[in-house]
Order: C-alpha cells, then sequence, then structure tokens
C-alpha cells in the first residue's frame, strides 16, 4: 500500500492538460469496437479502468493497434461482430460491465460471465439486468443482484419503454446499446438528465435518435455504426481536483486546458462559482462532439456555503465529495441531498468520505442521502485511507493541499483507475508531496 503525504501550499500556479476522459475513452472503445470499418480514437484515456475496456474488446476479437495514451486504431467488427469469451474482467470499472452487456447481449455466442475486482462485486446489477431481461435478454446476477454477471448473448429483442428510478447515464447507455439490437423502439425516461456522452457517439456514428418529452429513444434494429476517427476531451472529472486546487491555493491562477464542457458533466463549476469562487472559461471549442475548453480558477478567499440537491446532482456525481471539502473551507453550513447513489459508487461516498474529512478536523454528519459540512474556514489534516475509492485518494490530496498540517493519505496507488498522473499534475501547480 502506497502511503502519500501531501504538505500544505501557499501559492499554485501552472498550466497543465485534463487527462483523457474517461466516460468518453470506455464509449470510444466499445463503440469502436462495433463500427465498421477502422476508428481512430486519439488521446483515449491511459488508466486501469480503461484498461479493462481495451482488454474486453481484445478478448471479443477485435485487433487493435497502439496503446491507450498514444493513437488507438481499432479494426471494428461490425454490430454484431464481437466474438463473446467464457469471461471478461472489468476489473473496479462499473461503465465496462454496464454498458457492454448492452453490447453482449446483440453477439453471437452462448454466454459470458464479467466479472470484477471486491469493489465491483458489491455493486448494483439489477438496475441494468431488469431493464434487459425485459427486452428479452437473458441475464443472472449473484444473490444480492451483485456482480457476477452471466450475460446470455444473440437473444431475440423487442424494444421496451423505461422509467429510471435514478439518473443514471450507465443504465440510460446499456439500455441504448441493447435498443441498436432490439426489434421495435426502445424509450429511456430519466428523473433528471445525466452524462449524454453515448447519445452524441451513436449520432456521430449515423444512428438517428427518438426524443420526445425528456426521453431518448432509439427505433431497431440498426443495420450498422460508422464511428468517425475522434480525440477524447480531458475528463472534467479529474480536472475537478485542479480547478478546486486553483480555487483554494491558485495565486495567480492554475489553468488546466482542453477540459470537457458537457452540460450534463460542470455541475462543480457552477457550484463552485455559487459559492463565491473566481473560475473562467475560455477558448471554448468542440472535440469529439463535445464542448470543451481552458479553465482558469484563482484562489477565492471568500466562499460560502451552498446546497446541493437531486436535480444537480448527476451533473457532478462524481465531484461531491470535493464538495464535502471546499463546504468546509467555506462559511456557512453547506449541504448534499439527493445523492443517495453515493452509497453505491467505487465505495459507499458518503461514508467513506464522511470518515475521511472528519478524521482530517472537518465537521461533517453523514446523511441518508448527502451530507451535512458546517464550514470552518479551515481544516487540519491528518491521515486518511482511500478505501480502494480513487477519488478518495485524490480528495485527499487537495485536502493536503489546503490544510494546515499536510494530509497522509494510505492506499494512494487506488489513483490508477482513473487518472495515473494525478501527482504529476498536481507537482506540477507547485504541490509539495512524498
Ligand atoms: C459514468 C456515469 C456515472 C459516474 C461514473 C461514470 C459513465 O455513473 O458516476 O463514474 O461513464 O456513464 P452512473 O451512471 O451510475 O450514475
Amino acid at each position: 500500500m502506497q502511503r502519500v503525504k501531501i504538505e500544505p501550499a501557499i501559492g499554485l500556479t501552472g498550466r497543465l492538460t485534463a487527462p483523457a476522459d474517461k466516460s468518453i475513452t470506455h464509449r470510444a472503445l466499445m463503440l469502436a469496437a462495433v463500427s465498421d470499418g477502422p476508428v481512430r480514437i486519439g488521446r483515449p484515456l491511459a488508466a486501469a479502468d480503461t484498461g479493462a475496456t481495451l482488454a474486453a474488446i481484445r478478448a471479443c476479437g477485435v485487433r487493435v493497434e497502439g496503446d491507450l495514451g498514444g493513437d488507438l486504431f481499432v479494426h471494428g467488427r461490425g454490430l454484431r461482430g464481437l466474438v463473446a469469451p467464457p469471461a471478461l474482467d472489468c476489473m473496479n470499472a462499473g461503465t465496462l460491465m454496464r454498458l457492454f452487456t448492452g453490447i453482449l447481449v446483440g453477439q453471437g455466442g452462448d454466454r459470458v460471465v464479467l466479472d470484477g475486482d471486491e469493489s465491483l462485486r458489491g455493486r448494483p446489477m439489477l438496475r441494468v439486468a431488469k431493464p434487459l431481461r425485459e427486452m428479452g435478454a437473458r441475464i443472472w446476477t449473484a444473490p444480492g443482484g451483485t456482480p457476477p454477471l452471466v450475460v446470455g448473448c444473440g437473444d431475440a429483442l423487442h424494444g421496451v419503454e423505461h422509467d429510471l428510478a435514478v439518473a443514471s447515464a450507465q443504465v440510460k447507455s446499456a439500455i441504448l446499446l441493447a435498443g441498436l439490437y432490439a426489434e421495435g423502439e426502445t424509450w429511456v425516461r430519466e428523473p433528471a438528465p445525466s452524462r449524454d456522452h453515448t447519445e452524441r457517439m451513436l449520432e456521430a456514428a449515423g444512428v438517428s435518435l427518438l426524443r420526445a418529452g425528456g426521453a431518448v429513444g432509439i427505433r431497431g434494429p440498426i443495420s450498422g455504426l460508422r464511428l468517425p476517427d475522434l480525440d477524447v476531451p480531458g475528463d472534467p472529472s479529474s480536472a475537478a481536483y485542479a480547478i478546486v486546487a486553483g480555487v483554494l491555493r491558485g495565486d495567480p491562477e492554475v489553468r488546466i486546458d482542453g477540459v470537457n464542457l458537457n452540460p450534463a458533466r460542470i455541475g462543480l463549476i457552477d457550484v463552485l462559482r455559487r459559492m463565491g469562487a473566481d473560475i473562467q472559461i475560455t477558448n471554448q471549442r468542440e472535440v469529439a462532439g463535445e464542448p470543451a475548453g481552458d479553465v482558469i480558477a484563482r484562489r477565492s478567499d471568500q466562499l460560502d456555503a451552498t446546497v446541493v440537491d437531486t436535480r444537480e446532482v448527476p451533473s457532478l456525481i462524481d465531484e461531491l465529495p470535493l464538495v464535502a471539502l471546499v463546504g468546509a473551507l467555506a462559511r456557512g453550513v453547506t449541504e448534499v441531498r439527493g445523492a443517495e447513489e453515493l452509497r453505491v459508487k467505487e465505495t459507499d461516498r458518503i461514508e467513506t468520505v464522511v470518515t475521511a474529512l472528519r478524521g482530517l478536523g472537518a465537521e461533517i454528519e453523514g446523511r441518508a442521502d448527502g451530507f451535512i459540512v458546517r464550514g470552518t474556514g479551515s481544516i487540519r489534516g491528518g491521515s486518511m485511507v482511500a478505501s480502494g475509492d480513487h477519488r478518495l485518494a485524490m480528495l485527499g490530496g487537495v485536502a493536503g493541499l489546503a490544510s494546515t498540517e499536510g494530509v497522509s493519505v494510505g492506499g494512494f496507488e487506488a489513483v490508477e483507475v482513473s487518472y495515473p498522473g494525478f501527482l504529476a499534475d498536481m507537482r506540477s501547480i507547485g504541490v509539495v508531496a512524498a
């Protein structure tokens, strides 16, 4: 277990490029695998999660030249051309397990067992299994609705209308992907908008999606996909750590180039601005059919508490641990509600965030659906563990630079899941860590 101590910082400054978007890399790999002909994916994220997806498509017979991080050439085998192996290891990647299930149900072969690490084995899969079963797929889970997942391939699927109980891009995507293979119309309605990368990519690949009353649909079966070459924009969920570092200690500024600014992903920027943060967006452009731009964050000495509730939650679901930290450093009581989804992430992120930040001196309390933090304007620091959760490890890093005594994070290697260059990037803006 790697332990890293992040020292308090005074003035952070520098310019970095956000690591490639994890959600988009997963989707690009999967859709390229079932595309007609070769697809170039520029700058796919090189991290453990996306490595699992690359290994999965290769295990299904897809020839891929190059490696993550550089240009990849994926020789797509067509919409129904994958050869499902008996088993696939999804490691820590919920996005891989849930989205790929929607593709595997449309392939030839018999059945494939999808399994993962201890964290993934605790995550709910009925949310994908149930709607796909309604469409005619054979899917089995372990008792309790968790992995391993056994996915039957090649069943005759038919379209169904789905009303999601929780806004989840992973579930929505799995259903839409299965809809590619289903007879008739498949519709998904969500209680609040979640990230729409799958929809954007399907449309870029030539699929005409249906839209009505906030729902999205697909009329299947689709004959083929032609995903154009794409460059992966920067991940706002990874950029979030440098953005918050800039808001807390940027002097004169921390600049993060090439961040995906999809409206369904940038809730953190809205929340921070509402709290009084000085964040500027410049150089706006389009990358891979997504809005992107450079983000400049400057030290903001007066931050006020805020409330984040249900409708806003999907747009910053993975950044909510950072809201807890900024809340502890703000003036007033910050509250996050309607975020029970945090309980079923890589860890129970209400439990792990509350335990970690409380141990560092924050006045924070967990609720069934979120947390309440009483801002004291400072955080002492100390020691915490990442609990195998990449976002916890990086939260500890940012807490350390904003603390008075520094923060020692145990299990720091968890950052490999989404952001292997985290420490190097932090050091490049002046963070001291060893
Ligand atoms: C993701 C969607 C979110 C997010 C996860 C990645 C995606 O999960 O928390 O890190 O790529 O679609 P849910 O869709 O389950 O909310």
